[in-house]
């Protein structure tokens, strides 16, 4: 009896094994990630080797199974068709690039831009198919954000809006906070947060409609402290935070709130030679005599280098932060936080887990290089 137990409990254990080995086969043909299934089965299956009793390596098999069925959940995808998405700021960057990647993948998509004659505005529409349609939106502007909502409910009708991506925003300066002007302050508040804020305030009864996703590009500017980027990074700290409470707060409602920190990409996030030399002659046309004297204009002039510096270590390969959107708005599991871009979870992982000691000392390092310094230190 003992014995015929065993061969059973043998059988089983095999059949477990080949079972699970076929389910790693099928994924990876249909090309899905299968790093941390792999890690998980030959560790599984190194341990039930090492045990005898067929009891316990039946019972190892079955966790492990259960484990490859959760994390292979994440994967799930789910259809496009008739979903529908705005993404706000598409005249350029990533906002443009997500644009014309979801409309590639089948979305009906309906992309906000600044300026509907601004030349990405125009190539958008040409570069498309007939599903997406470019939608004139400033998003501070109440009157555009109403108007668009209305062309958006007559056009989704029953369905709703699937997804609202906030992802229009300002920078175009790297600059120490006791030197920039107020009005940049105002400015980025405007834009990053408060626009934001009333788009997704204007957009939620479509939202609520579909119990869909709201995806907030934020920046790892907003949860760790970056010299250079004190305005910038205020915005983006007060966007976490609102997209954070809205997230609880509309999981009754079935909606997914996400936030998203890219890495650094090339766009005109950084702006260009020509802005800078404006907002350069603004910053020192306000300082009063005795600011201007302790940092000099010197080193106020090479905050430029700095724009020039970050801007060539940016990365022009957007496909990680697309994947990152792609994932978010169409899994069935999406994350609360996105990372993508060369190492965009490190720095984050360090100020949260090491001493302010040591996290100051390494940022200060990274943005505040010694050899640039102010006149009077
Ligand atoms: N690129 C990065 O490394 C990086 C990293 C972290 C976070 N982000 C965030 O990612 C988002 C996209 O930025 P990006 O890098 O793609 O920069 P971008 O190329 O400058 O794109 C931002 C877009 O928003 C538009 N915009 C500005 N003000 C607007 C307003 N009031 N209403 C509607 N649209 C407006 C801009 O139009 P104009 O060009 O005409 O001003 C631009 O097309 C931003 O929220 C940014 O903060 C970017």
């Amino acid at each position: 009896m003992e014995k015929m137990v065993e061969c059973c409990l043998a059988l089983i254990y095999i059949l477990l094994t080949v079972a699970s080995v076929g389910l790693l086969v099928v994924r990876m043909v249909e090309g899905r990630s299968v790093r941390w299934l792999v890690v998980l089965m030959v560790s599984g299956g190194i341990l039930s080797c090492l045990v005898h009793s067929y009891v316990l390596k039946v019972g190892l098999v079955i966790v492990v199974c259960g484990l490859v069925h959760y994390i292979g959940r994440d994967e799930d995808m789910l259809p496009v068709l008739n979903r529908a998405v705005l993404i706000t700021g598409c005249d350029s960057g990533l906002g443009h690039d997500l644009a014309r990647c979801l409309d590639a993948a089948g979305m009906r998509v309906f992309a906000g831009v600044l300026d509907e004659s601004s030349p990405g505005a125009v190539e958008l529409k040409k570069a498309s198919s007939s599903k997406l349609t470019v939608i004139q939106l400033d998003i501070t502007n109440m009157s555009q954000i109403k108007q668009a909502y209305q062309y958006i409910q007559s056009q989704t009708g029953e369905t709703g809006l699937w997804g609202l991506v906030n992802n229009a925003g300002v920078l175009g300066y790297v600059c120490d906070a006791e030197l920039l002007p107020i009005k940049f302050y105002r400015k980025y508040l405007e834009v990053n947060f408060i626009g934001s804020v009333e788009v997704t305030q204007a957009f939620l009864p479509l939202i609520r409609q579909s119990k869909g996703r709201i995806i907030s590009i934020s920046s790892m500017a907003g949860e760790i402290p970056l010299p250079g980027f004190p305005a910038y990074g205020a915005s983006k700290a007060a966007l976490s935070a609102y997209s954070g409470t809205i997230r609880l707060e509309l999981s009754r409602w079935g909606v997914k709130v996400i936030v998203i920190q890219p890495g650094a990409f090339k766009t005109n996030i950084l702006g260009n030679r020509e802005h800078w030399v404006r907002v350069h002659d603004e910053i020192l046309s306000g300082l009063s005599p005795d600011v201007m004297e302790a940092y000099g204009e010197e080193y106020i002039s090479s905050l430029q280098e700095r724009l020039v510096k970050m801007s060539s270590s940016s990365s022009s390969n957007t496909e990680q932060f697309l994947d990152a959107l792609k994932h978010a708005l169409l899994s069935t599991r999406p994350k609360a936080f996105y990372y993508p871009g060369a190492a965009a979870w490190a720095l984050p992982f360090l100020y949260r887990h090491s001493p302010t000691f040591l996290s100051d000392m390494i940022f200060s390092r990274i943005f505040m290089p010694p050899d640039v310094k102010p006149a009077q230190l």
